[in-house]
Parts: C-alpha cells; sequence; structure tokens
C-alpha cells in the first residue's frame, strides 16, 4: 500500500524540477570527485568494481550527510527511467545555488503537505520487501539499491538494525546470486563506514566469516564489495581486526596477492587494507599486535608487489611496507634475508629513475621516488635499532 502511494507522490515530484535540480547536483559532486553516478542510475557492473575504494577518506568526504529529502530522491530516481532524468538533469544545471536551494525548500514544503514517508518508512519498505521470499531478483536488487542510498547518512544507518534491517541485508550474503551477495556487502560497508555503532552490530552479527568467503569469490565484483565491507568494518577497531584474523582474513588477503592472474585492483585494495590494517595495529600500544606480523611469507607476499609494472601498486605497496616496518613485532632481518627489501628497493630506484625521464610520468614518479626513500629510511633505521638491541 505505502509502496503505491509513495510512487504516485514519487511521480509527482519527479515532474518538478527541483528535484532535477538537486540531481543535477548530486551528477556534478560525481563527476568532480570521480565517484560512479549511482546516485541516479543504477549501479554498472562493469565500473562498480571501483567503488567502495579502500583508501582512507574517500567515500565519506564526497557525500557527508544527505538530507531525508534526498534520501527521498534518491529512492524515487531509482524507480524512474535513467536515462529521462539525466536529460533534466542536465537542462537545470544552469540554476545558481540559490535557486536549487529556493527550490529545494519548496519541494521540502511539498514533501510535507502530502506527508511523503520518512527515510525510515522507506528502509521499512525495502528490509520487508526483503523479508518476503516471493521478490523477484529485480526486486531484490532494487529493495538493496534503495537501501544502499538510504543508509548513507549516518542517522540512519543507525536506524538500521533497529529496524531489521542488518539481519536481513547479512542474510542476503548467502543469497544464490552473485549480485544481490555484492551488493548486500556494498550495503554494510556502506552502513558501518567510519560508524563504530553499526560496526558493532555487524560484527556482533557474525557477518565476517561469510565476507572473508566472498573475498575468495571467482568474481572480482564480489571480491571488491566483499573487501570495501571488509575495511570498512576493521577500520580503527581492534574487535574487527581481531575478528579478522581469526577467520584466516590475513591468508584470503595473502592469495590474493600471490596470485597474478587476479584483476590488479583486487592487489591494490588488498594491499591498501593491509596497510589500514598495520597503521590500526600501529595506534594501538596496550593490544598485542596480531601475530601474522611475524610471518615472513606474509611479508613476502606484501614486499615482493614492489617489482609490480603498475606504478599505483607500487605505491600502495611501499605505504603498507612502511607501516609493517614502523610495527613493534615485524623483524627488519627478516624484511632484509628473507624479502631482499634492500634489493627490491634497489632495482625500483632505477626503474624510477628511467620513469622521470619521460614528460608524462614524471611527477608521479618523483613523488612515488620520495615514498621509496622514506621506506628505505625506515628500514635502515629498524636494522639499526633492533641490532643494537639485546637479545632476550
Ligand atoms: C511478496 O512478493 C510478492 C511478489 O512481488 C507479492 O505478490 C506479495 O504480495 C508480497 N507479499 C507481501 C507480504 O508483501
Ligand atoms: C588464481 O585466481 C584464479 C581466478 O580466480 C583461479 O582460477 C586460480 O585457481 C587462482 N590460482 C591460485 C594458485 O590460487
Ligand atoms: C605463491 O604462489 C607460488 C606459485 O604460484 C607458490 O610457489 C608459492 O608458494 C606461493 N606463496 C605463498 C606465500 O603462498
Amino acid at each position: 500500500m505505502w509502496r503505491l502511494i509513495s510512487l504516485t507522490l514519487a511521480a509527482a515530484i519527479l515532474v518538478t524540477s527541483a528535484t532535477a535540480a538537486l540531481m543535477a547536483r548530486s551528477e556534478d559532486l560525481n563527476q568532480s570527485t570521480g565517484v560512479g553516478t549511482h546516485g541516479i542510475l543504477w549501479p554498472d557492473t562493469a565500473d562498480g568494481a571501483d567503488e567502495g575504494d579502500l583508501i582512507p577518506g574517500t567515500e565519506d568526504d564526497l557525500h557527508g550527510g544527505f538530507s531525508s529529502l534526498e534520501g527521498m530522491l534518491q529512492w524515487a530516481i531509482g524507480h524512474s527511467d535513467p536515462a529521462k532524468l539525466k536529460e533534466t538533469a542536465k537542462e537545470v544545471r544552469k540554476f545558481s545555488p540559490e535557486e536549487l536551494k529556493g527550490r529545494q525548500i519548496e519541494l521540502q514544503e511539498f514533501m510535507e503537505k502530502h506527508k511523503l514517508p520518512s527515510d525510515a518508512q522507506l528502509m521499512q519498505i525495502a528490509i520487508d520487501d526483503l523479508k518476503n521470499s516471493s521478490m523477484s531478483l529485480e526486486d531484490r536488487f532494487r529493495a538493496l539499491y534503495e537501501l544502499l542510498e538510504l543508509v548513507e547518512p549516518i542517522d540512519n544507518a543507525n536506524d538500521l538494525h533497529k529496524l531489521g534491517g542488518l539481519t536481513v541485508v547479512i542474510g542476503e550474503l548467502y543469497h544464490s546470486a552473485t549480485e544481490v551477495r555484492a551488493l548486500a556487502a556494498e550495503v554494510l560497508g556502506k552502513a558501518s563506514q567510519n560508524n563504530p555503532r553499526v560496526q558493532k552490530q555487524v560484527l556482533e552479527l557474525g557477518a565476517m566469516a561469510i565476507l572473508v568467503k566472498m573475498a575468495k569469490s571467482c568474481s572480482v565484483e564480489e571480491v571488491t564489495k566483499a573487501l570495501y565491507a571488509i575495511s570498512a568494518l576493521v577500520r580503527n577497531n581492534l574487535d574487527g581486526q581481531e575478528l579478522f584474523y581469526q577467520e584466516a582474513g590475513y591468508s584470503m588477503l595473502q592469495d590474493i596477492l600471490n596470485n597474478s592472474t587476479l584483476d590488479i585492483r583486487l592487489h591494490r585494495k588488498s594491499v591498501s587494507l593491509i596497510a589500514d590494517l598495520a597503521e590500526c595495529q600501529l595506534g594501538s600500544e596496550n593490544r598485542e599486535e596480531l601475530p601474522i606480523f611475524s610471518n615472513r611469507f606474509f611479508l613476502k607476499s606484501v614486499v615482493d608487489l614492489v617489482l609490480s609494472s603498475d606504478l599505483d601498486l607500487q605505491e600502495k605497496a611501499l605505504y603498507a611496507i612502511r607501516n609493517l616496518l614502523l610495527l613493534r613485532s615485524t623483524e627488519g632481518l627478516v624484511f632484509k634475508d628473507f624479502c631482499k627489501l634492500d634489493l627490491l628497493l634497489e632495482r625500483m630506484r632505477q626503474q624510477l629513475q628511467q620513469l622521470m625521464v619521460e614528460e608524462n610520468h614524471r611527477e608521479y614518479a618523483m613523488d612515488v621516488e620520495s615514498l621509496r626513500q622514506e621506506v628505505q629510511q625506515t628500514f635502515i633505521q629498524k636494522l639499526d635499532k633492533q641490532a643494537t638491541q639485546v637479545p632476550t
């Protein structure tokens, strides 16, 4: 019933230019930041893989909190013809920010007058749909997609569990269709990003085990989204890191890094995750560091990436190595004798020198070189420090 009423009203809203104006704004936002246009269009599985980047702070800075109004619009937009909407959005891009604001207020008044559903109600509709086992695959996907948009504001993310949403979305991680599993993981990732409360709830509901399993899938899309969710759950969260370790998450990462036939984006995401994990351990003076960091095979799988032909991956590997070197439990001699870090860094230096000759690579190569030097210094300091320590 709700759905029918809301749809009619949503359709009414969509013909107002205020909607289009808002969309234009959200599209501009997406273009300027290089994020996919999923605020307007359904996700395209091909470039969806770049969603949920594991680099700290990217996603959240972009969409810092949609109002309830926008949540509604996202929902309405999900039910409309994307091509048409995009066309309208283009037409109204000429509006000034003041005009847009004015229209936004008009729209808000319109919504209040017509008693449009709140975000909580919209989330409830989507959750109820997911609970309905006779729902078609397409409708299931749509319901998850609505939740993905709706959990963007932190207040909505905080409400998700209360409405029964987390349990239902975690249930979808076991769905037989890959795309449904991947999208469910993305919803969890988005809801728990920088949100300790939701992180805790998701972890308590036992999602880590299945997410680690998903990250071993053959589908790049599924692995990407699983890694996104995992990284949102372990970020600044030592309990999450502990669980990740217990579920053999590190050996999953190692398998990805050691498999050269896999998509390079998965290598990049995995090594960024390792850099994050090590960084978080660095900040936790009072806790024992995870035993994985004294595993030389694990360290070698990261160090080996220094010789990758992908400069971006090399750079991410350097960050990870630097953080690993700074940990108390890693041993300088393992990096030297087993991982051959000094040789690899020297090879990298030569490679970068060559790149610097090429005009279009020079600046980036210089940045990476300065990071490489930092790693080298950290390495030497660690060797010196550990050489002077009396073995116990
Ligand atoms: C479940 O979904 C089916 C198919 O969309 C629909 O016909 C049915 O009314 C739904 N049941 C409930 C309880 O919403
Ligand atoms: C590497 O990944 C491919 C694609 O997922 C998989 O088929 C293959 O078994 C993996 N190789 C190893 C050694 O794990
Ligand atoms: C990585 O893969 C190679 C061959 O594909 C294998 O010999 C090696 O033991 C693997 N290393 C790890 C750490 O799993």
